[in-house]
């Protein structure tokens, strides 16, 4: 929680002053899209033209609005939490899913100079950061500032926990990238809201405005987190103890905005195939599922090796959630224990003796790779000598030199025409 204080009005020329509006494009062009290492989630952009017209979009609501009013979900850099304060907003409840949107918004809230300009002629506001999309962050909410995400099932998610949560006259502003909006997002927030609309597009960037909360979506089951029970040849056999029968089924606890969902990643199962090859269970006692999405390889270790420690880490609330739950549904929930950390670098150095890792190819809509390299170097530094890193990626990604620099000797296990096993062991 941080508290944006009084300015100090007597300051003659303040940064702090001029209209709402003016301040607003200070505070924007103020911004920093950290951290500033080539490791952003979200492209070199601070502020895209998708929080300049929400902001616009929702600018006479916010200067009306009262405590308790505003929530801000899948803020970035903290245009849309900060843009809010300045217009207007007497406090701010945000929610960003990943802990490095998070450190980005903090970083952001913490700027001295950012938040002399934010607080103008305003008294102390307070802002909220949190991880969940719940009746915390949403009860009550009369304005609620969106970007959309990239997944239906995300949106279908936080629309229905906005239906079930907000305020009957809730105002659902939603904005993304023209060319990233389909009608079926228009289509998602119809099932809980009785009015949807679409703003002009700006700069390539368009609002959908959401109201009217439908009545049974007051009081409908939640759609997420969704559950499923996999019987897949592969994740059975990779689940069983050396000499011991596979369980029937490993269930999967998913989250909307979790890759892959309830189902098994064809990468994931092509890693799956090579659990023959993976140490024995006398040489795993530590293990780690590096990126865990629902935690199903996280399940996998802990069901494999009955005897070991196992973490799953990911850097979004909604996989740590579904990793959790995906080991309670497998009766693990003793077992793993579920983190959420950027790119495991918060990882014990030397204390992990076999790492699966998927690693993100995607980042929301882009390509990026800056993560998995990431992955490679935290997986190198966690795993105690000897230890093993296992990882699956597209074959045209040509990991095996970033693999053999970060962990140590790396040699190809598997190959098919989309997909490439790597083990790396740690010098
Ligand atoms: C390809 S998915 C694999 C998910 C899961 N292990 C599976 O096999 O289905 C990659 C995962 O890495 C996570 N991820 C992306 N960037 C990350 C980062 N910087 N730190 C930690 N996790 C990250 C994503 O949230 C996603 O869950």
């Amino acid at each position: 929680m941080h508290l944006v204080p009084e300015p100090d009005s007597t300051a003659p020329d303040s940064p702090a002053g001029g209209d709402p509006a003016t301040r607003l494009t200070a505070v924007l062009d103020a911004l920093t899209p950290w951290p500033d290492d080539g490791s952003r989630a979200d492209g070199p952009v601070a502020v895209d033209a998708t929080d300049r017209l929400l902001l616009d979009e929702a600018a006479p609501l916010l200067a009306a609005a009262g405590p308790g009013d505003v929530a801000v979900i899948g803020d970035r850099f903290g245009a849309l939490t900060l843009g809010a304060v300045t217009l207007g907003a007497p406090d701010i409840r945000s929610c960003t899913d990943t802990v490095t949107t998070e450190a980005a918004v903090e970083h952001n809230m913490a700027d001295a100079g950012l938040l002399d300009v934010v607080r103008g002629s305003r008294r102390s506001v307070e802002i909220t950061v949190r991880d969940r999309v719940d009746e915390h962050l949403l009860g009550g909410a009369r304005l609620v500032l969106l970007q959309l995400p990239p997944s239906l099932a995300e949106l279908t998610e936080i629309a229905e926990a906005v239906a079930r949560h907000a305020a009957d006259d809730v105002v659902v502003l939603a904005g993304g990238r023209v060319k990233h909006m389909t009608r079926a997002m228009n289509d998602v927030l119809a099932a809980s809201f009785t009015d949807v609309r679409a703003t002009l597009a700006r700069q390539k960037s368009r609002v959908l405005v959401a109201t009217g909360v439908r009545p049974e979506a007051r009081d409908a089951a939640p759609s997420f987190p969704a559950r499923a029970v996999l019987r897949d040849r592969e994740l059975l056999a990779a689940a069983t103890p050396s000499g011991e029968t596979s369980p029937e089924d490993v269930a999967v606890v998913a989250h909307g905005g979790v890759f892959a969902g309830t189902s098994l990643d064809l990468g994931t199962r092509f890693l799956l195939t090579t659990a023959e090859k993976w140490p024995g269970a006398d040489r795993v006692h530590d293990a780690v599922d590096l990126g865990s999405g629902s935690g199903l390889l996280a399940a996998v270790l802990a069901l494999r090796y009955p005897d070991a420690r196992v973490v799953g880490t990911d850097r979004s609330a909604a996989a740590v959630a579904s990793t959790r739950a995906t080991a309670q549904a497998n009766g693990l929930g003793e077992r793993v224990v579920a983190l959420r950390g950027d790119a495991g670098e918060d990882l014990e150095p030397a204390s992990v003796d076999l790492i699966l890792l998927n690693p993100p190819f995607h980042d929301r809509t882009a390509v990026r790779t800056d993560a998995a390299h990431r992955m490679f170097r935290a997986a190198g530094l966690a795993l105690r000598q000897g230890g093993e890193l296992w990882c699956v990626f597209n074959t045209a990604l040509h990991y095996r030199d970033a693999l053999t620099r970060a962990v140590g000797p790396t040699v190809h296990i598997a190959q098919n025409p989309k997909f490439t096993v790597t083990r790396s062991r740690r010098r």
